[in-house]
């Protein structure tokens, strides 16, 4: 921030927004996809104000953005109507079509999509206030993901044009789809994460009903029409909405795989509403609460430039990011400095201003919370370390480093998913080990050290606890061909590239004794391509 501007002055006056990111007039959004249309919706209309506050004249004041859509229990089971129906018992055209040719859907719509790169990452700015190089970098990472899926596909279509001989049986294994699924994302990666299970999902042959996030709607709009042209009618649905619709979805007992990325608890309860628990495959993104442990032995520099990172892109709220740190109580208070020094160089400001690192958090009742969480860790003996930290003004807040925390408080425990930074001085190894052991998150960790004997003998025992453990390095999904897990709390299944194909599908085979009748009737199926199963067809 720069030092002589106030937090509220850091708004923007209307006519101070460079045009090429400004939403002057709001979008209506009043179409969600269903069955291969483009349906209007009459209904219930949502009002999407930004967590910008725009000063018109007036002073800072919050900006509508737009409307969209609150669909209900109709619209959600037409949607799953029409899934089922682009499933057909596994016997629909998708389900069946050969892989080459939803390979060409998903890149026609990979095509269509690049197109609104602009578009669609200014929605993202005024939606959630990601700066503009991170939308950027959330939209080309999805194209990127889409792409290397399609490779990914490729390969393993590739290992499964052959047959396995085993004792004297011959088969033909190959992965196939497992029936509707239902994706929903989160509101800090509206596009990637959603994409990351959605995308696997229709290119393994599965019909998808996508519920878009609680934040970060509009920016579907103009894929809407990307969805319709690539896909056959009912393979694609994408619906506007909140719980009202995902009940019935669950409680209709259609859908084979809920992908959702967000809280454990939701997670529980969505699971339970399927009225057959045993037919449903879940691909979860939970919960995190990330630890780095800072040794004797680190690094300093580095190792709060990574923290830094860690902590605070995207003000805080990544499930990866570091949310506690244990520091070795005889390099604390160069910690406690050298963190409140890099803060001071973050800016605070809007999506599109040069180099801002802080922006307003688009979450209701964000910066109350936090401040919550800060009060009590006060009256729990800690303090804000760094001059300035935890001031806010309407949806900014100044990132705080609170020191010392302890396990009274609450933000020792709880997922703060914003810019507070805990920092928990230990004298013994024992207390971050117990911590984590205790935690009922397992995503991942970070060592921060230089001596081999000591970081060594911390991350055999960490590797059983979380499913990532960083040395000297932030916590972090990327790169997206790396297995991106947890244990407890933090996930179940694993998403990569490769991964979340294996995940929304299932292992298949056709299997035959080896009799001379058997080779003669496979060899005449696959010479005269037969079956699309069966099939020693090569993808270039
Ligand atoms: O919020 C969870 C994201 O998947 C984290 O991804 O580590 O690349 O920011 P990232």
């Amino acid at each position: 921030m720069n030092p002589s501007r106030s937090i509220p002055s850091l708004y923007p006056q209307a006519a101070g927004i460079p045009a090429e990111y400004d939403i002057p007039t709001p979008v209506s959004q009043e179409n969600y996809l269903l069955d291969g249309r483009l349906e209007p919706w009459r209904g219930e209309m949502q009002t999407i104000t930004s967590p910008i506050m725009v000063d018109a004249g007036a002073g800072p004041a919050p900006r509508i953005i737009g409307t969209c859509p609150v669909l209900d229990e109709t619209a959600a089971l037409a949607a799953v109507d029409a899934a089922v129906k682009a499933w057909d018992q596994g016997c629909g055209a998708w389900p069946t079509m050969r892989v080459t040719d939803r390979i060409r859907c998903v890149e026609e719509f990979a095509t269509i999509m690049s197109e609104k790169r602009d578009e669609m990452v200014r929605l993202m700015m005024w939606e959630i206030c990601k700066s503009l190089p991170d939308a950027r970098a959330e939209f080309d990472r999805t194209v990127e993901y889409i792409h290397g899926t399609v490779d990914a596909l490729k390969d393993l279509d590739r290992t499964s044009s052959r047959f396995v001989i085993e004792k004297g049986i011959y088969a033909q294994i190959r992965r196939a789809p497992l029936g509707p699924v239902l994706c929903m994302g989160p509101f800090n990666y509206p596009l990637n994460e959603t994409f990351t299970t959605l995308i696997p999902a229709l290119i393994m042959g599965n019909p998808v009903i996508v519920k878009t996030p609680r934040m970060g709607k509009l920016l579907y709009g103009p894929l809407l029409e990307a969805f319709r042209q690539a896909f056959p009618a009912g393979v694609a649905n994408v619906l506007y909405g909140d719980r009202r619709i995902i009940a019935p979805i669950m409680k209709s007992g259609k859908i084979g795989v809920m992908a959702f990325i967000g809280s454990s608890r939701a997670a529980d309860a969505l699971r339970l509403m399927h009225p057959h628990p045993h037919r449903l495959r879940c691909i979860l993104g939970l919960d995190a609460k990330n630890a780095a442990i800072v040794m004797e032995s680190a690094d300093m520099e580095l190792t709060v430039r990574e923290l830094l990172d860690g902590t605070l892109t995207f003000n805080g709220q990544r499930c990866t990011a570091i949310k506690i740190v244990f520091v070795h109580e005889s390099r604390a208070a160069e910690l406690l400095d050298r963190l409140g020094a890099g803060i001071k160089t973050l800016p605070l400001g809007m999506p599109w201003d040069d180099g801002v690192r802080i922006t307003p958090l688009p979450e209701p009742g964000k910066t109350a919370y936090l401040t919550e969480l800060i009060a009590d860790a006060k009256a729990h003996g800690a303090e804000v370390v760094n001059p300035g930290g935890g001031q806010t003004a309407m949806t900014l807040f100044s990132p705080a480093v609170l020191s010392p925390v302890s396990g009274a408080m609450r933000a020792y425990s709880e997922e703060q998913f914003g810019p507070v930074i805990p920092v928990v001085p230990y004298t013994d190894m024992a207390t971050p080990i117990d911590s984590i052991m205790n935690s009922s998150y397992g995503q991942q960790m970070s060592i921060f050290g230089s001596d081999p004997a000591t970081v060594a003998e911390l991350v055999d025992p960490m590797v059983n606890q979380v499913c990532r453990v960083n040395l000297n390095s932030q916590c972090q999904r990327g790169p997206d061909t790396f297995p991106f897990t947890g244990r407890k709390d933090s996930a179940e299944g694993t998403l990569s590239v490769s991964d979340a194909l294996r995940g929304f599908s299932i292992r298949t085979l056709v299997a035959a004794k080896g009799t001379p009748g058997n080779k003669a009737l496979i060899s005449d199926i696959l010479r005269q391509r037969r079956s699309r199963f069966l099939s020693t067809d090569f993808l270039l």
